[in-house]
C-alpha cells in the first residue's frame, strides 16, 4: 500500500475482521455482537484487584485474562477495548512507556489474540497513561498542548499496537489532525487494509470519566482537559469533528459519553449514514446507572437496557459498556 495513496482510498481496514464485517449492516436492534466491553490492564502480570469506583470491574494482569476471559467468551463475548493501566513502568512527559514492548496492553494483545483468536481486540490510543503530567497529549514550554508533537507521538503509538495485533486502533486524545496522521501511519505500516481506525470523534470535557480516571490512573496533574475535550453545549463542534474524521479517513466515529448525548449520536448517523457508529456509555454512566439500582429507584437490568435501546435508537451500531458480560446473560434470557 502505497503512502502516496490518497486516505480517501483506504476502505479495507473497515472491513478486515468478520465483525467489523458484520458492522457494516446497520441493525436496529441490539445484539452481542454489537457489543464492545472495556478492560483494564495493568502491568502486575498476576493482579486482579476490585476497582472501588466501578462496581464489578477489576483491574487484571496479563496471567489473568484467560480465567477472565474465558467464560464470557463461552457466551459469546464478540470484541473489548483495552486501557493500560500501569503501576510500574516510568512515566515520562511523552509517554514513552505508551508503546514499549513490554507496556501491558501490548503483551495482552499478544495474549488475548493467541487464546481468543476470533475475539476482536481494540486498543484504546491515548498518552494520559503513561505521561508524568496526565494529560492526554504532549505538552510545550508553556504546558500547553504542542499538537505536531501530540499527533505524531499518539500516531507512533497507534501504529505500534495495529503492529502488535490489534484489529482495531481508537485514539481517545482528541488532538486536532490525529486521525490523518495515524491512517497515514497505517497506510506507510502496510497495515491500513487490517488494521480499523475508530475516532472518539465527538467527545465531550465531560464530569462522568471520574471512576474510569481513578481506575486507570490518569486523572491530569494540573488543570484540566477542556482544551481539547469538545465543551458539552457544543452541538456545533461535535458536528465539524465528526464530519473532520470522516475525511481524514475514520473507519468507525465515536460518540461519548452517550446518555447526555443522544442528540449528537443522532447527528454522527446522520452525518455517517455510512459508517458504522460507536458509542460509549462511559464509567459514570455506569456507576450512576448501578447506583440507581442499589437506591431501589429502578430494576437494573431494565434501566440498563432502557439506556442502550436509547443508543440504538439513536444511530448506534457498536455499544462500548462495562454492562456487557450482564448483557451476555441478559440477551439470552429475553425480557418480560
Ligand atoms: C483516555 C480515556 C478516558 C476515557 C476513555 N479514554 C478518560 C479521559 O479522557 O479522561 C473515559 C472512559 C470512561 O469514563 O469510561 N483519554
Ligand atoms: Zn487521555
Amino acid at each position: 500500500m502505497s503512502s502516496t495513496m490518497d486516505i480517501s482510498s483506504i476502505l479495507q481496514g473497515g472491513y478486515a475482521h468478520p465483525l467489523t464485517r458484520s458492522w457494516q449492516s446497520q441493525s436496529r436492534s441490539l445484539t452481542k455482537e454489537m457489543l464492545m466491553y472495556p478492560i483494564f490492564i495493568t502491568d502486575n502480570p498476576q493482579e486482579e484487584s476490585v476497582i472501588e469506583s466501578l462496581p464489578g470491574q477489576k483491574r487484571w494482569g496479563v496471567d489473568r485474562l484467560e480465567e477472565f476471559l474465558t467464560p464470557l467468551v463461552a457466551k459469546g463475548l464478540a470484541s473489548v477495548i483495552l486501557f493500560g493501566v500501569p503501576f510500574n513502568l516510568e512515566k515520562d512527559p511523552v509517554g514513552s512507556n505508551a508503546s514499549s514492548p513490554t507496556t501491558p496492553v501490548i503483551l495482552a494483545i499478544k495474549k488475548i489474540k493467541s487464546l481468543f483468536p476470533k475475539v476482536l481486540i481494540a486498543v484504546d490510543v491515548c498518552l494520559c497513561e503513561y505521561t508524568s503530567h496526565g494529560h492526554c497529549g504532549v505538552l510545550d514550554a508553556e504546558g500547553l498542548i504542542d499538537q505536531e508533537k501530540s499527533v505524531k507521538r499518539i500516531a507512533e503509538v497507534a501504529v505500534d499496537y495495529a503492529k502488535a495485533g490489534a484489529q482495531v486502533v481508537a485514539p481517545s486524545d482528541m488532538m486536532d489532525g490525529r486521525i490523518r496522521d495515524i491512517k497515514r501511519g497505517l497506510m506507510d505500516a502496510g497495515l491500513a487494509n487490517r488494521c480499523a481506525l475508530m475516532s472518539y470523534s465527538a467527545k465531550f470535557a465531560s464530569c462522568l470519566y471520574g471512576p474510569f480516571r481513578e481506575a486507570a490512573g490518569s486523572a491530569p496533574s494540573f488543570g484540566n482537559r477542556k482544551c481539547y475535550q469538545l465543551p458539552p453545549n457544543a452541538r456545533g463542534l461535535a458536528r465539524r469533528a465528526i464530519v473532520r474524521d470522516i475525511n481524514e479517513g475514520a473507519d468507525l466515529i465515536m460518540v461519548k459519553p452517550s446518555l447526555p448525548y443522544l442528540d449528537i449520536i443522532s447527528s454522527a448517523s446522520q452525518l455517517a449514514p455510512d459508517h458504522p457508529i460507536a458509542c460509549y456509555q462511559v464509567s459514570g454512566e455506569y456507576a450512576m446507572v448501578v447506583a440507581g439500582a442499589e437506591k431501589g429507584v429502578y430494576d437494573l437490568k431494565e434501566m440498563a437496557f432502557e439506556s442502550v435501546e436509547g443508543f440504538v435508537r439513536a444511530g448506534a451500531t457498536v455499544i462500548l459498556t462495562y454492562f456487557t458480560p450482564q448483557f451476555l446473560d441478559w440477551l439470552d434470557e429475553g425480557r418480560e
